[in-house]
C-alpha cells in the first residue's frame, strides 16, 4: 500500500540484506519514522512496546527476530532461548506462536552455520504469503460489498470497522480492510465508520490509512456503533482478530463483541476478518485466550502532539484503572469468516481450512 505516497510493505530488510525495517507505530498517524530492528532484543521490544503491533505482523517481526538471534549464534540453546523470549513479548495474537514454530521448524534439523540464512529465507516467505493471504481475502470479501452495493442501487455502503487490521497490522494490504481497498479500487462507493479503539487508539492507524489510499471514512467514538446501526447507518461489520478458537469463537481488540452484539440486535451482518495463521485449533474456545492486560496508564493518560507539534502525554484520570486488551466475540454472533479460502460459515469449514493450509506449510 502507498504510504506518504510511496508504495511499501510494512516491514522490510534495509539495504545491508539483514536489519529489519519497520514503521514505529507509536508516532503515527503524527509522524512517520521508520526503526531498525537489530538483535532479537530489539524485535522483542518492538512487540511488547506496541512500537509493531497487529496479530500478523507481530508474527513477521517476531520470526526475523529469531533470524537476527541465529545471525549471531546459530547453536541450539541460542535457538531455544531467543524462541523463548520472542514468545512472552504479548499473550494473546496467535500469529506471534505460529510464526516462530514456523521458523524454529524450519532450522531445527539444519546446522547451526546454515540456520541465519534459512531463517531469514523463511521469515521472507512468511511475509510474502501473508500478502497473498491478504489479497485473497480482499477477493473473497470484494463480493459481500459489491452486493451491498447492488441492493442499495449504488448508494454508498457504511461498512464499520474496530481497531486497526489494515496494512500496518500485517505484511501489506490489510485482513479487515483488504476488501474495503478493493472494493474502492473497482469504484463502488463506500463509507467506513472507524471506531476509535481507545485506549491505543488504533482507529486513528485505520483512518490514517483509509486516508493515503482516499477511502471516505469518519472516525467515530467506541460508543457511536450501536446508535449508528440502530438508525441503519451500518451496512455491514468487518473487523480483524488476533486469534479464533476451533469452535469459531474470535478473539479481538476490547470492545468488539459490543459491536458484534449490536450488530445482531440490529440485524447488520458481522463479519471476521481470518487468515489461516490466525487460526488456532489447538484452543478449545475463547474463553481459553489468554487475554492481555495491559497498564492502566493507558487508560489514565493520553499521548499527542500539543499544538507546537511536540508529543505531549496528558491525564485524563486521577483514578485506578483496569486495562484489558482483548474480548472474544461468541462464534453464534458471526455471519462468517472471511478468508483466503473464501468465505467460510463456521468451525467445520474453519477445520477445513486449516487442514488445507498446513498442507501448504
Ligand atoms: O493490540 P494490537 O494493536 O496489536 O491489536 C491487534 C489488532 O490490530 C486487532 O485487534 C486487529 O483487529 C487484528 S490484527 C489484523
Amino acid at each position: 500500500m502507498k504510504i506518504a505516497g510511496e508504495s511499501s510493505r510494512s516491514i522490510w530488510l534495509e539495504e545491508d540484506g539483514w536489519t529489519v525495517g519497520i514503521f514505529d507505530q507509536r508516532r503515527l498517524p503524527w509522524a512517520l519514522e521508520r526503526m531498525c530492528l537489530r538483535t532479537a532484543d530489539d524485535a522483542f521490544y518492538a512487540i511488547a512496546d506496541m512500537a509493531t503491533r497487529g496479530a500478523p505482523l507481530i508474527g513477521a517481526v517476531a520470526a526475523y527476530g529469531l533470524a537476527l538471534a541465529l545471525r549471531v549464534d546459530g547453536g541450539d540453546a541460542a535457538l531455544e532461548a531467543a524462541f523463548a523470549r520472542l514468545a512472552t513479548a504479548r499473550p494473546t495474537a496467535i500469529n506471534l506462536f505460529w510464526a516462530l514454530e514456523r521458523v524454529r521448524r524450519v532450522v531445527a534439523p539444519l546446522a547451526s552455520d546454515e540456520r541465519a540464512a534459512a531463517a531469514y529465507a523463511e521469515a521472507a516467505r512468511l511475509c510474502d504469503e501473508d500478502v497473498a493471504v491478504n489479497r485473497a481475502i480482499g477477493d473473497a470479501g470484494l463480493p459481500l460489498i459489491r452486493e451491498i452495493a447492488r441492493a442499495k442501487g449504488g448508494a454508498p455502503v457504511n461498512i464499520l470497522t474496530h481497531c486497526n487490521a489494515g496494512w500496518l497490522a500485517t505484511v501489506d494490504w490489510g485482513t479487515a480492510t483488504a476488501p474495503l481497498y478493493r472494493a474502492h479500487d473497482e469504484g463502488i462507493g463506500l463509507h467506513v465508520w472507524v471506531d476509535e479503539t481507545r485506549p491505543r487508539n488504533q482507529g486513528a492507524l485505520t483512518a490514517f490509512e483509509l486516508a493515503e489510499h482516499g477511502v471516505p471514512h469518519s472516525l467515530i467514538v467506541d460508543n457511536a456503533g450501536g446508535l449508528l446501526m440502530q438508525q441503519g447507518q451500518v451496512d455491514m461489520v468487518i473487523v480483524g482478530t488476533d486469534r479464533v478458537t476451533a469452535n469459531g469463537d474470535v478473539c479481538n481488540k476490547i470492545g468488539t463483541y459490543l459491536k458484534a452484539l449490536a450488530a445482531q440486535a440490529h440485524g447488520v451482518p458481522f463479519y471476521v476478518a481470518l487468515p489461516s495463521g490466525t487460526y488456532d485449533p489447538a484452543t478449545p474456545d475463547g474463553g481459553s485466550v489468554p487475554i492481555e492486560e495491559r497498564s492502566g496508564d493507558e487508560v489514565c493518560f493520553i499521548t499527542g502532539p500539543d499544538d507546537a507539534g511536540v508529543p505531549t502525554r496528558v491525564r485524563v484520570t486521577g483514578s485506578p484503572a483496569h486495562n484489558p486488551a482483548f474480548d472474544i466475540t461468541p462464534t453464534a454472533l458471526v455471519t462468517g469468516y472471511v478468508t483466503e479460502a473464501g468465505l467460510l460459515a463456521g468451525p467445520a469449514d474453519l477445520a477445513r481450512m486449516f487442514a488445507l493450509s498446513t498442507e501448504k506449510v
